[in-house]
């Protein structure tokens, strides 16, 4: 009997020694990584449940799902056609689907590779509408790299929506930052549902108001809407243009298809109105696939005019040349 009690007191002690040593480093160190490998697993396995959800538009989806979580999600089109965006479920009641970004990939490419949003097809007044991508079906991009290219998803023409919201956040900036307030340059929404009157989108906006070479003259300009600001104000959205444009807009407004002096087209002057002058080309961004003189032609046509990133005469300010343009809608 004594013999079995010693036995068991001497594998007692064993056994806490053996436990007590496994679970001071490599078995502590163990657990945890299995901890994160299981949250981050649970995580993927959320994101991926999404695709389960069926809407046309993340306000359907918050409305019908009941998201009010930031992030990507699966969206369908009429047609069925399944893709992924980003949808803003915070900014003003949310519900807010990234339907396209412009992107400046080289301010010195006149019209060249990467100018998705005026003509990739160098200055060309025989194509007056360039690459036409405001207005047609043509998608391009991904949602994750819509800070660091071009981006337009189905939801441009499929979707149906009142209003749209405008972020310019800094290039390359990754998709999870997107929402910082830190990291915002300007952002804005409107709230007339403007868009009831043009269509429901952009696509159908800007058939209504090509933004073409030769379209019209300078007062032909598009609707200009007023905006509710969500990051900086009116002072602000005037010091990210040159010193020169800020004599010749009014800021508080998105407008559509502006024309210049010399009859180039331009799809959206972000945060202002142009109210005097038609120099145009110095603040309002994407266009058709002709400008005159050519150094204009671009998806940002001439914001380096008097030197590039430095504000100053024309020039817009470094900031907004190094940002991408997030256009959603609701
Ligand atoms: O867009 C500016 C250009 O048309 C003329 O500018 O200052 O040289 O008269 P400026
Ligand atoms: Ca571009
Ligand atoms: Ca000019």
């Amino acid at each position: 009997m004594l013999h079995r009690i010693i036995l068991l007191f001497v594998s007692l002690v064993f056994l806490e020694q053996v436990s007590f040593a496994d679970f001071t480093s490599s078995q502590i160190a163990k657990c945890t990584e299995t901890t994160r490998e299981e949250e981050d697993f649970e995580q993927l396995k959320k994101l991926r449940n999404r695709f389960t959800y069926i809407a046309r538009s993340c306000k359907e989806i918050k409305d019908r799902y009941g998201e009010y979580e930031d992030g990507v999600y699966y969206l369908t089109t009429a047609n069925g056609m399944l893709y992924q965006t980003y949808c803003d479920m915070t900014t003003a009641g949310g519900g807010w689907t990234l339907v396209a970004s412009v992107h400046e990939n080289s301010i010195y490419g006149r019209c060249t590779a990467g100018d998705r949003w005026s003509s990739q097809q160098g200055n060309n007044a025989n194509l007056p509408d360039g690459d036409g991508n405001w207005s047609n079906r043509n998608t391009f991009g991904t949602v994750e790299s819509a800070t660091s290219d071009d981006f337009k998803n189905p939801g441009y023409y499929d979707i149906t929506a009142e209003d749209m919201s405008v972020w310019h956040i800094p290039n390359n900036l990754p998709l999870e930052h997107w929402n910082q307030a830190a990291a915002a340059i300007l952002r804005y929404h409107t709230e007339n549902q403007f868009l009831t009157l043009y269509g429901g989108n952009l696509f159908q906006l800007f058939k209504q108001y090509p933004v073409r070479y030769k379209v019209g003259t300078c007062s032909d300009r598009g609707p200009a809407i007023p905006i509710v600001y969500d990051h900086g104000d009116a002072v602000s959205t005037k010091k990210l243009y040159g010193p020169n444009p800020r004599r010749e807009f009014e800021p508080g407004f998105i407008t559509f298809r502006a024309i210049n002096w010399e009859s180039a087209a331009m799809a959206i002057c972000s945060g202002v109105k142009p109210t005097v002058g038609c120099n145009t080309e110095h603040y309002c961004i994407g266009g058709g696939g002709y400008f005159n003189p050519e150094e204009q032609c671009g998806d940002f046509p001439s914001f380096d005019y008097d030197r590039l990133g430095k504000e100053q005469g024309w020039s817009a300010s470094k900031e907004m040349t190094e940002a991408a343009v997030l256009l959603f809608y609701r």
